[in-house]
């Protein structure tokens, strides 16, 4: 079984998809760490985020075993990331490890941006969660305070607004729900409930398609 879960920044796409992963017995590949780790590996050269031909190179030479690097998660590199992001050429580079993920016997969820457009447009269950931007920006803000980083819910906000506008105007791959995406409005949820929702529609959709 294949499951795309898309959507913006601080939609809670990333932990409902580790938690589905968990009860669905699936692998988990959050796609947004490899264009984080590319971002990340042009800075380590001195490079420019905005050279497509470097960036293109340094997601070929992307270790998959630095995917789980902490500093990936720090202020800055989801919007370096978005940067890189909007070039074909890296896109390209890292698609294919992302569909070789997916293919693993137990089955797979990945979360992203285009998983359900692009990557695996063949994914048995696509979910879009979507929440209202003030508060994916709290809910951004609030992690950040807790990790004791040094930032103002305004710069946050004006942050997740930009990520949202180049993720969701590029043209590559531009960040949109498939046709055929269930939307999963988290702005009133807290986690327990996205999760229930998405256990729902997942079994559901499964008991329909009688899929693996
Ligand atoms: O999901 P995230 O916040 O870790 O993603 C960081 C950036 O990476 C995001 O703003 C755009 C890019 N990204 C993408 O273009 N396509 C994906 N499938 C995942 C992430």
């Amino acid at each position: 079984m294949m499951i795309a879960i898309d959507g913006p920044a601080a939609s809670g796409k990333g932990t409902l998809a580790r938690r589905i992963a968990v009860h669905f017995k699936l692998a988990h590949l959050d796609t947004g760490s490899l264009y984080r780790a590319v971002a990340r590996d042009i800075r380590r050269h001195g490079g420019s985020l905005e050279d497509a031909a470097e960036a293109a190179e340094m997601a070929r030479q992307l270790d998959p075993d630095t995917l789980s690097d902490p500093s990936l998660r720090d202020p800055g590199v989801g919007e370096a990331a978005s940067v890189v992001a909007k070039f074909p050429e890296v896109r390209h580079a890292l698609r294919e490890f992302q569909r070789d993920f997916a293919q693993q016997k137990s089955g797979a969820v990945l979360d992203g941006r285009d998983i359900g457009t692009i990557v695996l447009p063949d994914a048995h269950v696509k979910i879009f969660v979507i929440a209202d931007l003030d508060v994916r920006a709290r809910r951004r803000y609030n992690e950040l305070m807790v990790r004791g980083e040094p930032v103002t819910f305004e710069g946050v906000l004006a942050a997740i607004k930009g990520r949202d506008d180049r993720d969701m105007n590029r043209s590559t791959s531009p960040m949109k729900p498939a046709a055929d995406a269930h939307l999963l409005d988290t702005t009133k949820l807290d986690i327990e409930a996205a999760f229930d929702a998405a256990v729902d529609l997942i079994a559901r959709k499964i008991g329909q398609q009688g899929c693996p």
